[in-house]
């Protein structure tokens, strides 16, 4: 039996002060025997205050992305061995809004970029092999535009993605890998993908695991849901069967609500 596993994907949200502040409200209302597994992803530069405050806990750090590389001449970026030594446990590759797949374009950009910063299926599957390398668990994010779901290409989509950042990696990664759904019309808008409709779609991505590696690797993995996950509609996403746990945005930033989310993890 798979256990949940919340994650809060802090996005550029979170000074050191905030995360302080943040993490303070929110440890008391957790419960220590639960057996959810909290996962907190401020941004690099609150890594160091959400490991300090969490000391102790049952919170897990994580990061918001990775590159491949161990060191060298990359400018801003951070490897996998930075995000050990600095307590990462885990680390979100291929978040849509890294990947050219965030949906509308700034005003101020040119019509034809659609990303800020243009991750590839290529590059998500190099950090994906570099993170499993370092012994990071990748929280690998999957999921189809608006427009590719209107075109009915949601499945082949999100299969091809998750097979695509898979390339390389043996059956014992695959199983250990998190993988999440995040449909880009859901994310930030308030807008949930149905239960049904999002524990169908976890199930093509366990799908394209089982193709990959056999049923055995796709039932060790875990898959999450992310997209405007909130209090309210939390249970419902978390009791379906292929639904292992969310990747939460927004709502991870006001404590009582991830508190909420993860009590009503199973
Ligand atoms: P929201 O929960 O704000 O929709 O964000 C989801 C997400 O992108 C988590 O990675």
């Amino acid at each position: 039996m798979r256990n949940t596993i919340i994650a809060g994907n802090w996005k550029m949200n979170g000074t050191r002060a905030e995360a302080e502040t943040l993490l303070k409200e929110l440890l008391p209302l957790l419960d220590p025997t639960d057996n959810t597994k909290i996962v907190i992803c401020p941004p690099f530069t609150a890594l160091a205050t959400v490991q300090t405050v969490t000391e102790g806990t049952e919170i897990e750090l994580g990061a918001q992305d990775v590159f491949w590389k161990d060191k060298g001449a990359y400018t801003a970026s951070i490897s996998p061995k930075m995000l050990v030594e600095a307590g990462c446990r885990y680390v979100i590759v291929g978040h849509s809004e890294r990947r050219g797949r965030f949906g509308v374009p700034e005003p101020d950009f040119d019509s034809n970029i659609l990303a800020y910063f243009g991750d590839s299926d290529e590059t998500v599957n190099r950090k994906l092999r570099a993170a499993l390398a370092n012994d990071l668990i990748p929280i690998c994010c999957v999921g189809e535009t608006l427009a590719e779901r209107q075109a009915n290409e949601t499945d082949a989509i999100v299969s091809g993605q998750t097979k695509a950042a898979l390339v390389g990696v043996s059956a014992e990664e695959a199983g250990t890998v998190v993988y999440a759904y995040e449909p880009v019309w859901a994310i930030g808008t308030g807008e949930t993908c149905a239960s049904e409709e999002a524990d169908r779609v976890c199930g093509v991505i366990r799908g394209a695991i089982a193709e990959l590696y056999g049923y055995e690797t796709s039932e060790a993995a875990h898959i999450q849901y992310g997209g405007s996950v909130k209090p309210d509609n939390a249970k419902e996403l978390l009791a379906k069967p292929n639904i292992d746990g969310a990747l939460v945005g927004g709502a991870s930033l006001k404590a009582a609500d991830f508190a909420a989310i993860i009590a009503a993890a199973p």
